[in-house]
């Protein structure tokens, strides 16, 4: 495990910090943009009420509800649609930055991520409710977001959707994700990550 990183039970051990979780739903999809560039992945981002990107979720108090009762409840309400998530989903749990940069110990917010594979007809079901009966729509959730896993000719996609800013530990959450899940290769990644910080400067 990296540093500042703790299992999910190391963490419920800590009854005075408080607790998020998140978690980063996808399904594979066969579409094409223009009808010749594969989308491979749909990547379920959203647009928060602070302009931030981030993942749907939010504080877990673990006195009331396990983890996961009370991330599935932060669905219902971002999302409109109770998706059941499950210790197996559990990724990683890690102290939140005191700003911004890598996990450290020095705050009491505790952040667990999870990851939910689902079919691509779930996924178009979650962004229907999420704009419309979702009880968060437009106040706390501006808007569900795919994130585009490709890069187009001019240098679009990925890249761009990378030199937005994130909430939190969000956006490396989503980096690490598309590693270990295979969605993006290496290389294509260091390539974004080179665009995006092009894009930055
Ligand atoms: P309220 O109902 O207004 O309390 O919001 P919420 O329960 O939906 O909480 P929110 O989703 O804002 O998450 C709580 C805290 O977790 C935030 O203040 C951030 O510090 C952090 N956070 C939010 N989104 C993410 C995310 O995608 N990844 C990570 N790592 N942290 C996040
Ligand atoms: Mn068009
Ligand atoms: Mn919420
Ligand atoms: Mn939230
Ligand atoms: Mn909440
Ligand atoms: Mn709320």
């Amino acid at each position: 495990m990296a540093s500042g990183q703790m299992s999910r039970d190391e963490a419920l051990e800590c009854t005075r910090c408080r607790h998020a979780c998140h978690v980063m739903l996808y399904s594979e999809t066969a579409s094409q943009l223009f009808g010749r560039i594969p989308i491979r992945y749909i990547v379920l981002m959203q647009m928060r009420f602070d302009g931030l990107l981030g993942f749907p979720g939010g504080f877990v108090n673990p006195s009331e509800e396990t983890l996961e009762a009370g991330l599935t409840r932060e669905l219902l309400e971002e999302l409109g649609v109770a998706v059941p998530v499950s210790t197996e989903d559990h990724v990683e749990s890690c102290f939140s930055p005191p700003r911004s940069g890598t996990c450290s110990s020095s705050s009491r917010l505790i952040l667990h991520f999870y990851v939910k594979k689902i079919e691509e007809e779930q996924i178009r079901e979650i962004e229907k409710a999420a704009a419309s009966t979702a009880a968060d729509h437009g106040l706390e959730v501006l808007g569900m977001v795919r994130v585009p896993l490709y890069t187009t000719k001019s240098g679009g996609g990925l890249s761009c959707f990378l030199s937005h800013s994130f909430i939190g530990v969000a956006r490396s959450q989503l980096l690490n994700s598309l590693l270990r899940l295979h969605l993006v290769s290496p290389g294509d990644l260091r390539e974004a990550l080179r665009g995006s910080q092009r894009r930055h400067a």
